[in-house]
């Protein structure tokens, strides 16, 4: 692999990015315009915009027409700060050297134009700036083409090179002879070029061919009759400018980011039992020697300690894990915050704002919500500990829940430490539970208790002898 040698600050402050998102995307068959389709959990045109500002441009114009009033809002909302985000609409849709014409009013001439499409969500920084160092700037600077050589070019713009290897057009796949057709270099789209001289080619584009289309391709040829160098450069990969048009080709976009992320993970000492059935949709930090088993699914920012372990199909959303911790299979973990040597799962729920302090066991069907639970707490078996405070060394029985909402309002229940909530009992908040006390089971507490003594609502036991039960009625 080449790694350019360019500082990305010099050459770029002063490129202009257009992003080209107009297209309609017919064959998604979908009412969700395709640029905002997610992959991994964003929109494929959030992940061209994340290229885009990597780069540092002086300013990114994203061409918008289909669907484009929902586009327009997803990124308003989402806005990153630091370059301004224009938007140019192209109604109607007349190929993508009309869709560059709509840019042109937004872009400075003394800035080169790098154009970028927004179903094409995995071009690596590195390749871009192998671009730009190919194509040059300032006085000197020609036009740069990222092409690939693929071994079935079908569909795709072919480039044509004169018998010295110079580039001196391209020609789409509709409009070319057989002899073109065999030519396995293609375009991938992305392109940049000096922004005087593009909107001067833009002048003289027609759209006498196949497709009655304004191809942004004819401009190469313009360039080689003005003389200006046309050069080109390659990815690493084919997958960087691969463009999304259906969801087939989605889903194998998705698997190949996965794979790359799980390559990553690997390389980086994390064991993955299978890295073809992990799924991130955000960013997964990990410490020294985790371990994490089949289908979990990570989203948002999620953080691992070292050595901390996670079983099969868990999903873990914006959560901290600390060192050593267990989670084990079948958890759903939101928000949440686990401290050190936790053993969580089974089958457990951590929800927004569950804060575990340390060696804290959180077993199966226990659902945790607005909690804080103290360091060497546990709640074994079937519980639900919502909007509590519960201290150091409680043990809460099988079954407790607490009663946390009266059809209008949330109350808070607060569980000193040392505290040995009986199995069954249902905490009525508010409601504390005074430090070492103990609750009996089955207890229906709905008073303070205080400190260091035993709490029971008992009903008293009753027994009927010889008491028959019901018998089933004869069927007629
Ligand atoms: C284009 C290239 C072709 C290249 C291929 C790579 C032209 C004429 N052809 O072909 O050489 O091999 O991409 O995938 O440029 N778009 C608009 N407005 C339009 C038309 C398109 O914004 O009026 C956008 C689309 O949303 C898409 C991109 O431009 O992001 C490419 O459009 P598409 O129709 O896929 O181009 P192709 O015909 O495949
Ligand atoms: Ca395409």
């Amino acid at each position: 692999m080449r790694k350019s040698s360019i500082d990305a600050k010099s050459l770029n402050t002063t490129m202009n990015i257009v992003i080209l998102a107009a297209g309609q995307g017919k064959r998604m068959h979908s009412d969700l315009p395709k640029v905002l389709h997610p992959l991994a959990g964003r929109a494929l045109l959030a992940h061209v915009l994340a290229t885009a500002h990597a780069l540092k441009p002086r300013s990114i114009c994203i061409v918008y027409g289909h669907g484009g009033d929902a586009v327009r809002q997803h990124f308003e909302k989402a806005s990153q700060a630091d370059v301004d985000v224009a938007w140019a609409r192209q109604e109607p849709q007349l190929g993508t050297g009309h869709a560059v014409m709509q840019a042109m009013p937004l872009l400075k001439d003394a800035s080169q134009t790098l154009v970028l499409y927004g179903d094409v969500p995995l071009t690596r920084v590195e390749s871009l700036q192998r671009l730009l160092a190919a194509a040059g700037h300032g006085e000197t600077g020609g036009l740069g083409i990222l092409t690939v050589d693929l071994e079935d070019p079908t569909g795709y713009g072919r480039i044509v090179r004169d018998p010295a290897g110079r580039l001196v057009r391209i020609v789409e796949q509709k409009d070319a002879t057989p002899a073109e057709r065999a030519i396995t270099e293609v375009n991938t789209g992305i392109m940049v070029l000096p922004t005087a001289r593009l909107r001067a080619w833009l002048d003289k584009l027609g759209n006498d061919n196949a497709q009655k289309e304004y191809y942004l391709t004819d401009v190469v040829a313009l360039a080689v009759a003005d003389g200006i160098p046309v050069h080109s450069a390659k990815p690493d990969a084919v997958w960087e400018t691969l463009g999304v048009n259906s969801r087939s080709q989605l889903a194998e976009l998705e698997r190949t980011f996965q794979r790359n992320l799980a390559s990553q993970l690997l390389e980086d000492g994390v064991t993955l039992a299978d890295p073809a059935r992990i799924d991130i949709r955000g960013t997964l930090a990990v410490g020294r020697d985790c371990s994490i088993d089949v289908n979990c699914v990570f989203e948002g920012n999620v953080a691992l300690g070292d050595g901390v372990s996670i079983g099969p199909n868990c999903v873990i959303k914006n959560v901290s894990i600390a060192a050593g911790t267990r989670i084990e299979a079948f958890c759903h973990l939101e928000d949440a915050e686990v401290g050190e040597r936790c053993r969580i799962g089974p089958y457990a729920r951590l929800r927004p704002a569950a804060v575990l302090g340390e060696d804290v066991h959180i077993g199966n069907f226990v659902e945790v919500k607005a909690s804080r639970i103290g360091d060497r707490s546990k709640a074994n078996h079937l519980s639900y500990v919502g909007d509590a405070t519960v201290g150091k060394d409680v043990n809460i029985g099988a079954g407790t829940i607490t009663c946390n909402y009266d059809g209008a309002n949330k109350h808070r229940t607060i569980i000193e430490d040392e505290v040995h909530i009986g199995s069954d009992t249902q905490l009525v908040a508010p409601v504390t539970i005074g430090k070492g006390s103990t609750t009996a089971a089955g207890a229906t507490v709905y008073k303070d208790v205080p400190p260091g003594g035993l709490v029971l609502t008992k009903a008293e036991q009753v027994f009927k002898p010889g008491w028959q039960r019901p018998v089933k009625k004869p069927k007629k």
